[in-house]
């Protein structure tokens, strides 16, 4: 089986690469660098002594893709990464955020004509702040807050109605909570462009030196100490249920549209998250308590029965390992900037 992972160089894409490599698949990775570097692919091959097939390439560039499919006919299955990400910056700048999520998605659909395996990256974006939790993938999806997050609804119904119409399309939606930590190996892992915006990078930035104190986005939720409520998960569960995923839809007697919550199910605050940093790492972080940020959900976690049932996957790794993962990354790339 040859898969092709789109955004291969990125954060969650480096490690699903890795996790494919390890369950023995063949793997044709595509990015353009646009928020990832290319000394990843070494990486990569440093943890699994194998350098995926690359190409550099601009998913919104239709004939390009239509020629990369072309070249490429013996591709399986495709894992779909390359997007942008950062909500904050898809306020300012919708436009990038419908050009590249959208173009890019549908220019593979495109090349592809419609009969490939695909695993889709959405988020529990989607769910806004649910009515019950923990949240199970039939809540109803909740006005996106922000382009960001609008990008990943309107992709959904983009894979469900072209399903609908194309019998050899077979796809899976994963919706991810909040995905954090590195490779054990300390040699991959998230690379934010400028002052990160996500919680767990922040603090391991402010825990290096590289960051002035963290700032708690409010502390007068109706949550049991007051801090927003998410559920995290280490990136390496996260990139094998990818792979586990992919092994689904290689059956292949899977209905052809499938979503499923990719989380622990457990929800953490961010308090205990700074706790669970200070206690993995030993090393002291400094915070103050700030004003609430503006579209936050109060809480959210998922309800992860279907994809530990119907996926045969489950998180294993827990807050411990995700922030002395993320402190040891961090420190590596002290020594060795990218
Ligand atoms: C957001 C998006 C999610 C996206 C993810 C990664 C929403 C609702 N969620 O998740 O779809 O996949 O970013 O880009 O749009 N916090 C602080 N101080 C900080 C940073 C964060 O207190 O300096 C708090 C936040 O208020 C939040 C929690 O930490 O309660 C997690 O924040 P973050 O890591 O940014 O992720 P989300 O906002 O949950």
């Amino acid at each position: 089986m040859k898969i092709l992972v789109t955004g291969g160089t990125g954060y969650i894409g480096s490690h699903t690469v890795v996790e494919l490599f390890s369950a023995g698949y063949d793997v044709i990775a595509v990015d353009d660098f646009s928020n990832s570097d290319p000394k990843i692919l070494d990486q990569i091959e440093k943890i699994t002594g194998k350098k995926p097939a690359f190409k550099q390439l601009d998913l919104c560039n239709e004939q390009e893709v239509i020629a990369f499919a072309k070249e490429n006919q013996d591709i399986d299955g495709i894992i779909h990464f390359a997007a942008s990400k950062a909500v904050g910056e898809s306020v300012q700048n919708p436009l990038k955020y419908y050009r590249n999520n959208f173009y890019g998605l549908i220019n593979i659909l495109t090349a592809f004509n419609s009969k490939i395996k695909l695993v889709f990256s959405s988020s529990c974006t989607v769910y806004g702040q649910p009515d019950t939790l923990p949240v199970n993938e039939n809540a109803p999806v909740k006005k996106a807050e922000s382009p960001y997050g609008n990008t990943k609804q309107i992709a959904e119904e983009i894979l469900q109605e072209t399903c609908a119409v194309s019998p050899d399309l077979n796809v899976i939606v994963l919706r991810y909570f909040n995905p954090v930590g590195a490779h054990k190996s300390a040699l991959i892992g998230e690379l934010p462009i400028g002052v990160p915006q996500n919680l767990v990078p922040f603090i391991t930035q402010s825990a290096i030196g590289k960051r002035g104190p963290i700032t708690v986005f409010g502390d007068d939720y109706n949550t049991p100490d007051g801090s927003a409520v998410r559920d995290y998960i280490h990136v390496v569960d996260l990139a094998k249920a990818h792979v586990s995923a992919i092994k689904r839809l290689e059956k292949g007697d899977t209905a052809n549209y499938e979503v499923f919550n990719v989380g622990t199910g457990k929800g953490s605050s961010v308090l205990e998250i700074i706790n669970a940093f200070e206690t993995s790492t030993g090393e002291k972080l400094n915070y103050t308590i700030g004003a609430r940020r503006e579209g936050d959900v109060e809480q959210t976690y998922g309800d992860v029965k279907l994809s530990n049932e119907v996926l045969g996957w489950k998180a294993e790794l827990d807050l411990n390992e995700m922030m002395s993962s993320a402190w040891n990354w961090e420190k590596y790339l002290k020594d060795n900037p990218f």
